[in-house]
């Protein structure tokens, strides 16, 4: 049977990708499908928690047991998040959220003449500001971070900078894991160690992202 060790627990799940509009018919997105955000809900609720999932758009079904916040941009996934952030005793932040918005949304089609510029400005990064403004003393803030180079050493920079516990790097670069795959591989950096994570389905790596938020948890707790 599967370990209730997560009853009483509230979760706080972000997936997918955001889409940040252009015009009303087009929008910047990127390759992420939600599926490891939907891994991580999945597993939490099997282990007893109340599960959050705050999610971008993506084309799969939520648990039935997870309670559902559709955003679109990144704005949204922001407030989401905020508004949930003071129930969540573990935050996992697996969502692709867009670094850069348009800064000028067309309210009529874009035509087509020539070359085009367009302007970008950057979104709140909301994984930085949860890690500045914890409200419970031993709430867990987990995130993702896929990386094409240097992945530990930026994962120990993002860890360092945005305050959080743990950082799950996946090397997005490596065929068949990451992105839209049903499979990925992680290397967990946190303040005191580097857990690797070898290749398994995402379900599974889901299971032990939990098990160190539960360590994390009772850490925190005991101190
Ligand atoms: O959805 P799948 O197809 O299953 O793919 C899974 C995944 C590859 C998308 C996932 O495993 C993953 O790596 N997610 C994080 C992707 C990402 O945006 O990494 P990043 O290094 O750009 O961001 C680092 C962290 O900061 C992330 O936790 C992100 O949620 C957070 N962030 C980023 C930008 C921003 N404005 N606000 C944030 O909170």
């Amino acid at each position: 049977g599967i370990s209730q060790d997560m009853v009483g627990e509230t979760v706080l799940v972000t997936a997918g990708p955001t889409y940040e509009p252009i015009d009303p018919v087009r929008f910047l997105g990127n390759r992420s499908s939600g599926k490891m955000g939907y891994a991580i809900a999945e597993a939490a609720i099997r282990r007893g928690a109340r599960v959050v999932l705050i999610t971008g758009p993506t084309a799969l079904k939520p648990p039935s047991a997870a309670e559902v916040v559709p955003v679109e941009t990144a704005e949204q996934m922001r407030n989401a998040v905020m508004a949930h952030f003071p129930d969540a005793d573990v935050v996992i932040k697996t969502a692709a959220v867009a670094d850069y918005t348009a800064k000028h949304r067309s309210d009529q089609k874009i035509k087509r003449k020539g070359e085009m510029m367009l302007d970008l400005v950057p979104t709140t990064d909301i994984l930085a500001e949860l890690g500045q403004r914890r409200v419970k003393p031993a709430q867990v803030i987990i995130g993702f971070a896929a990386e094409t180079q240097d992945g530990v050493s930026n994962a120990r920079e993002k860890l360092r900078k945005k305050g959080v516990d743990a950082i799950v790097m996946n090397d997005v670069s490596r065929v068949g894991l990451g992105f839209s795959s049903d499979r990925n591989a992680a290397t967990i950096v946190t303040a005191s160690e580097e857990i690797e994570i070898p290749e398994m389905t995402k379900l599974e790596m889901a299971q032990r992202v939990l098990d160190l938020a539960v360590k994390l948890r009772a850490s925190i707790r005991s101190e």
